[in-house]
């Protein structure tokens, strides 16, 4: 087969590889973790409310409005947080990036539709929500929406790993209307992000409630069944993990367990799933009162098993693009420090006000006043 990947990019980087990667993972592992906890809760809260209307119990109503309330305004950190790693993803990998995503364009453009459509039915459940009326078939349709964005970006960010199938999918039509073909790492890969959010969203909604001035009952179940969901959750994610890594190709297996860093950050993520499912059941047994060293206690580990996994991934990707062709770490580079100096400017700026958005929005009370 003749080289795949389009041309090199006459235009150099304007930093070292290394640079845009520790960015990409950071800002990956921010996005990664506000996915988990929007996809993660609106699974719970739709449950919760179905179960609450289905068996006329006010306090598993009320426990869905409280998780539903706070979704909106975590998907705008889901979007905003997406768009820095695209940005670095593009500029190392865009060869591999913009063939993957144009050859599956419509699936890819119909994203935006997705977000809107999932984000305005989200405020619409929203709004049944406060009028006490159930909103949970409103809560799937937002979840098929999210869901699918997910799935796209899955299906993308495999299919630039997998040159070899780019020119067969194009000679079937240039419209981008062809699904690529199977892929034994894609499902794994999707479920993998999937349980991750069912357990880090349930462990999410178990420690909101410790910090909530909310009714004790309403509480207390938020506690239970969203630590349960958490638990769940994060068995599924040990398991999709080794499935994830089995499916992986002979010679990406045998590059990463030859390498040291893989094996630490393997051990990292296993140890930080398991405090964070000791967290999950700590939360679940007894009643906790919020501190800021419990926040940090229960929070910690999730970060940790998601950073890990994102430098897992990163390393996925560069050993099996490395395999067939590409080495990223071969770019040309022609670092120009004006550029680094106002990014970095501009970085530390821009994490400062998302901190105090985000800190105003956890003190902010809304629909939870009225299940107190
Ligand atoms: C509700 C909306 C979203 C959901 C549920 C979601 C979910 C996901 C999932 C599941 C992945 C992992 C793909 C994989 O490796 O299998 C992913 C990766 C990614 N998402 Fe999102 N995403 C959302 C919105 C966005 C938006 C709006 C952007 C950017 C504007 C974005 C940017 C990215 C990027 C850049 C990656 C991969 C980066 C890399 O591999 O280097 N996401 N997302």
């Amino acid at each position: 087969m003749s080289y795949p990947f389009p041309h090199i990019d006459p235009i150099p980087l304007p930093a070292p590889v290394g640079f845009f990667k520790f960015f990409l993972d950071l800002t990956l592992t921010l996005h990664f973790l506000f996915v988990h906890i929007l996809v993660g809760g609106l699974v719970l809260a739709i449950l919760w409310n179905w179960l609450g209307h289905l068996k006329k119990s006010p306090v598993q109503v009320a426990a869905s409005g409280v998780a539903l309330s706070r979704l909106p305004i975590l998907m705008t950190y889901v979007i905003n947080l997406g768009v820095p790693p695209l940005l670095f993803t593009q500029v190392l990998y865009g060869r591999a990036l913009y063939t993957g995503s144009l050859l599956v364009g419509p699936y890819w453009f119909g994203i935006i539709f997705a977000l809107m459509t999932g984000y305005f039915l989200l405020y619409h459940a929203g709004k049944l929500s406060t009028q006490g009326k159930a909103w949970w078939p409103w809560g799937i349709l937002s979840l098929i929406c999210i869901m699918y964005v997910g799935k796209i970006y899955s299906t993308v960010m495999t299919l630039m790993l997998t040159p070899e199938v780019w020119h067969g999918m194009y000679d079937v039509t240039a419209r981008g209307t062809n699904f690529p073909p199977y892929d034994p790492t894609r499902t794994p890969r999707f479920l993998l992000m999937m349980a991750a959010s069912l357990g880090f969203g349930g462990l999410a909604m178990a420690l909101y409630a410790t910090k909530q001035a909310l009714k004790d009952e309403v509480k207390s179940y938020l506690r239970q069944a969203g630590g349960l969901g958490g638990l769940t959750g994060l068995l599924l994610l040990l398991a999709a993990g080794v499935w994830a890594f089995q499916s992986q190709p002979d010679f990406v297996r045998a590059a990463l367990t030859g390498s040291s860093l893989f094996s630490t950050l393997l051990a990292t993520w296993v140890v930080a799933v398991l405090a964070s499912l000791i967290g999950a059941l700590t939360l679940v047994k007894q009643p906790q009162r919020w501190t800021l060293a419990r926040g940090v206690l229960t929070v910690a580990p999730p970060a940790v098993a998601v950073a890990a996994y994102v430098i897992i991934r990163d390393q996925v990707r560069d050993v099996t693009l490395g395999y067939k062709g590409f080495d990223v770490w071969q770019s040309t580079v022609n670092t120009n420090w004006l550029v680094v100096g106002l990014f970095l400017g501009s970085a530390v700026v821009g994490a400062a006000v998302l901190l105090w958005v985000l800190s105003v929005v956890c003190q902010a009370r809304t629909v939870e006043e009225n299940y107190e």
